[in-house]
């Protein structure tokens, strides 16, 4: 079948071969019967700061996941942005796909599975919006103009994401030891935000919306209203079952690197559904291209070495793309000790 929006096709009553994941791949076997509500919820103003970042700490350490309510984004805010963002991919293909950007950079995109669709073994199950978020004013105008509130809506929406996510990164440093600001500036100068849609699927045990993986951020914020995001946490893949108003936080490599490892991504995924289309949207946090990233020095020591080495951010990205799907190829790649 030729590259269409995945949105867009007509009703399908089985899954095209090429999106037939081999049988050690499929969720099938491992799909969790109940989501349950294993990651840890925090509430951001229920407790006194230290507790909270204390809270945060052993979240991250244990899950490399939270959900977090009471995060002071708008929940009214909330809803406008993942009704836009619905509204997105039910337009028309043609529509879609006129809304890319026409900028060199091509910083708008919209694509089907994954950025490698060609290349690509299996295809994954959703149709991907991805842009740039700061700074605004440069990067709004690459941004869809249709629905005609996608700008003013996302745009406020990305500004408080972006202030929750430098308060996330604050005390995360503290609970490092790291300066409050260490983080801050080119650090996480670079966010994007990913908006997914996964359209209900002929057969969910055949399929994969997202592949394991780890985000190639310092953290990322995801908004979801249903099931399908998984995480796999000691041997089992288990459910994150979406509470109202809140965002499941995570750790990146990014952060992972910078913090020698006391902080590590977890693998997690995206499954479908026979039933309903899903949408989530990501805002992952990343640094300038330019920033280099490496483990902090505050961290480090004689007993307690660099375990990553040193890289501007555009070369683990570039690096991280075709390695993506593969955690050991990364962990490789990012290893201060080279093959
Ligand atoms: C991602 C991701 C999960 C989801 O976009 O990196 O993990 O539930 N998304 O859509
Ligand atoms: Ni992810």
């Amino acid at each position: 079948m030729d590259q269409k929006f995945l949105s867009s096709w007509p009703n399908l009553q089985f899954v095209p071969e090429s999106f037939v994941h081999p049988p050690e791949k499929r969720p099938g076997k491992l799909l969790v019967a109940q989501t349950c509500k294993t990651i840890p919820v925090l509430d951001l103003q229920g407790h006194d700061h230290t507790q909270i970042v204390q809270h945060i700490m052993k979240s991250t350490k244990e899950f490399g996941f939270f959900q977090a309510i009471n995060h002071g984004v708008s929940k009214k805010l909330m809803d406008e942005a993942m009704d836009v963002f619905k509204q997105f991919h039910s337009m028309p293909a043609k529509e879609k796909a006129s809304q890319r950007s026409k900028d060199p950079n091509r910083s708008c995109k919209f694509y089907t599975s994954s950025q490698n669709y060609t290349a690509e073994e299996v295809h994954y199950w959703r149709d991907a919006l991805t842009h740039p978020c700061y700074p605004l004013e440069e990067c709004m105008q690459f941004w869809p103009e249709k629905p005609s509130t996608y700008r003013k809506v996302v745009g406020e929406y990305v500004i408080q994401v972006r202030r929750f996510g430098e308060k996330i990164l604050e005390m995360l440093c503290e609970g490092l030891g790291l300066s409050s600001n260490y983080l801050s500036g080119g650090l996480s100068g670079n966010p994007e935000l990913l908006v997914n849609h996964y359209p209900p699927c002929p057969d969910p045990s055949l399929t994969l919306g997202l592949a394991n993986h780890k985000d190639p951020s310092l953290i990322t914020i995801l908004l979801q209203e249903e099931n399908g995001l998984q995480v796999f946490k000691d041997g089992q893949w288990i459910g994150v079952e979406p509470l109202p108003h809140s965002f499941v936080v995570n750790v990146g490599y990014v952060l992972q690197i910078i913090s020698n490892g006391k902080l590590k991504g977890a693998e997690h995924r995206a499954v479908t559904n026979s039933s309903f289309a899903r949408t989530s949207a990501a805002f992952f946090i990343y640094p300038s291209n330019d920033s280099l990233i490496e483990p902090a020095k505050a961290l480090t020591n004689a007993c307690d070495p660099p375990l990553y080495r040193a890289m501007q951010f555009k070369d683990f990205r570039r690096n991280f793309l075709c390695r993506a799907a593969n955690a050991e190829l990364v962990l490789q790649f990012i290893s201060s000790k080279q093959s």
